[in-house]
């Protein structure tokens, strides 16, 4: 099990603000600066192919600005691609995008679309970019995962999110099994999607995990109680989390 647990602190909906409004403030790239400051340990930003919210502007001046490894969502195009290999990103999430959705919705279909996706992954290792694919938790996801050589996948904890008292354990069980076939195919395991202080901790506690990335909930709470409140209180809640997983192994 990883000690420790990296957070990818997504600053998409900063921009969304901003771009509300057609101006410069609340800049992203302040965030990000403000993430790190609060124990962020990656910048992710997702450059949507109708930036509605992360402009190319922004990746420039996260990739130049910020220290943190920036983690490049992204849809496997070759407009995407192509941004990728100029900025090569410490790291890209490869996710599945259609214009009308309100965020992503889903897991890569890895399994359907290797031929189409391995141009992409085997283009952008070659550059040095450490490719995730953003898949559902299952099990033909991440055997297409390694099949394409990609070195890591993070898993849509969106089911998760959103399931009722019924559905819960059994949505916290799959992202258990694909965690460790994750480990057993020798892929690096990171999730997210729709994580907040309230079901972080069972995520967290997941052995294999070594990255949650969470956007919406922490720029959310930040109109309450500021993002280095936000993103402090997050982190506070995995590492307890993974800590008493760890105790609980060991005892
Ligand atoms: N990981 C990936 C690959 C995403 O696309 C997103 C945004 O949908 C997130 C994590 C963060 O999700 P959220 O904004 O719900 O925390």
């Amino acid at each position: 099990m990883s000690q420790k647990l990296r957070l990818g602190v997504n600053i998409d909906h900063v921009a969304t603000i901003r771009n509300a409004r057609g101006i410069a403030h609340p800049d992203p790239i302040r965030a990000a600066r403000m993430a790190a400051e609060a124990g962020a340990d990656g910048i992710t930003a997702h450059l949507r192919e109708d930036r509605r919210h992360i402009s190319d502007e922004d990746i420039e001046r996260l990739s130049d600005q910020i220290d943190l490894p920036l983690n490049l969502e992204m849809a496997a195009t070759d407009e995407m691609l192509a941004i990728a290999l100029q900025h090569k990103p410490h790291a890209a999430c490869i996710v599945p995008e259609k214009r009308e959705e309100l965020t992503t919705e889903g897991g890569l279909d890895a399994h359907g679309g290797e031929n189409h996706l391995r141009r992409y992954v085997d283009e952008m290792v070659k550059a040095g970019i450490r490719v995730s694919l953003f898949i559902d938790p299952e099990e033909s996801q991440l055997r297409s995962a390694r099949r394409l050589g990609a070195p890591v996948v993070e898993l849509h904890t969106g089911c998760y999110a959103e399931a009722g008292p019924e559905t819960w354990e059994a949505e916290l069980e799959r992202l258990r099994r694909a965690a460790a076939l994750a480990a057993d195919l020798g892929l690096e395991c990171h999730a997210g999607h729709g994580l907040s202080y309230d079901n972080v901790g069972p995520v967290a506690a997941i052995p294999n995990l070594v990255e949650l990335n969470i956007g919406h909930f922490l720029i959310g709470e930040a109109i309450f109680g500021g993002l280095d409140s936000a993103i402090k209180r997050m982190r506070a809640l995995m590492d307890q989390a993974r800590a008493e997983a760890l105790g609980n192994r060991s005892a």
